[in-house]
């Protein structure tokens, strides 16, 4: 990014910024950019999120060329794939903070509540001067298919989504939607979307690289999570960080309340045991219980990574 760049997107004081968000405490969330972190992601999706960003940040030059950058993306994909962490990423790469907005609290059951709320919301979003980006979170909640029963909850959210649609063909910054559920998704509202980024499941090299992230600052021998690797296949990052930390937790907290943590398998079985996945989706070896030798070989128990005793 160069210099001239930088100082357009950066306002002067992030803190400035976000004040004005906290009328919107009841449906909206701020998330600074220096929380931010970095998913773990398939490459091709890295890579339309990297064109994406280089794209926001030319966008004097592409207005230079009688073109506009695409200003919204949809995110869709299981739970706790990332999607609201890349969000996060990409406001903070953006050098603006996050607005997460929960679309199913911006629904106000009161009557015209619900335009109210989208009302003040734009109002703010004014006022920092499209200096954010808006992520429509669970956005299925207010977009899904209209349904047959024309009853008045069913027409309010029409009406909100309506509202919505005029409000971000007109707003200035960058707006992410976000849903697990994109089946339910009205095909009108997909459209709206000038790119639409599938965050799926993570594959083997995801999988690793996210067990490696969270099993840090311990540092699991390559044999050990290649296992891993193969029992974890259909789990979530979130899922999978979840049982590294756990495993953690347990290393620390497991003699002090009397527990034998000097047996690998045993000390899975008891994280497996308190993190469960979603019933919905198909169990992954791990939490099937199909697997015990194997773990019970592993070089226990893992410990801290020492510099430079390890390849990369
Ligand atoms: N791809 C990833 N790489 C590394 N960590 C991840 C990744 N995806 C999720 N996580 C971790 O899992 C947790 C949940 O992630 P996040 O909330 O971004 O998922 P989500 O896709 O938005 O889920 P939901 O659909 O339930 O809203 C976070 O703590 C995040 O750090
Ligand atoms: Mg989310």
């Amino acid at each position: 990014m160069s210099r001239r760049e930088t100082k357009e997107m950066k306002p002067t004081s992030l803190d400035e910024l976000a004040k004005p968000f906290l009328q919107l405490q009841t449906f909206a969330d701020v998330k600074m950019p220096e929380e931010a972190e970095e998913p773990i992601l398939h490459p091709a999706v890295r890579a339309a999120v990297f064109e994406w960003i280089t794209e926001i940040r030319a966008v004097k030059e592409l207005e230079a060329m009688g073109v506009k950058p695409r200003r919204s993306a949809l995110f869709y994909g299981p739970p706790g794939t990332g999607k609201t962490t890349l969000a996060h990423h990409i406001a903070a790469r953006l050098g603006v903070p996050l607005v997460s907005v929960n679309s199913e609290q911006l629904i106000d059951s009161s009557l015209g509540g619900s335009q109210r709320n989208v009302a003040k919301l734009f109002n703010v979003l004014d006022m920092v001067n499209g200096k954010c980006v808006m992520l429509l979170d669970e956005i299925d909640s207010i977009g899904s298919k209209r349904s047959a029963d024309d009853q008045a909850g069913a027409r309010e959210m029409n009406s909100v989504l309506t509202t919505l649609l005029r409000k971000v063909e007109s707003f200035t910054g960058i707006m992410i939607g976000a849903t697990n559920r994109n089946d339910a998704l009205d095909p009108a509202l997909w459209r709206r979307f000038g790119l639409q980024l599938s965050v799926d499941l993570p594959s083997d090299d995801e999988r690793y690289a996210i067990m490696r992230r969270y099993i840090a600052p311990l540092a699991a021998p390559d044999e050990d999570l290649d296992l891993l690797v193969d029992l974890t296949r259909g789990a979530s990052p979130a899922l999978l960080r979840a049982t590294m930390e756990g495993i953690k937790r347990t290393l620390v907290i497991g003699p002090r309340i009397g527990r034998d943590v000097s047996n690998a398998a045993a000390v899975f079985a008891s994280v497996i045991a308190s993190n469960q996945p979603h019933p919905d989706i198909p169990s992954p070896r791990l939490w099937t219980g199909a697997y015990g030798e194997e773990i019970s070989a592993f070089t226990w128990p893992w410990v801290k990574e020492s510099k430079g005793s390890r390849s990369a």
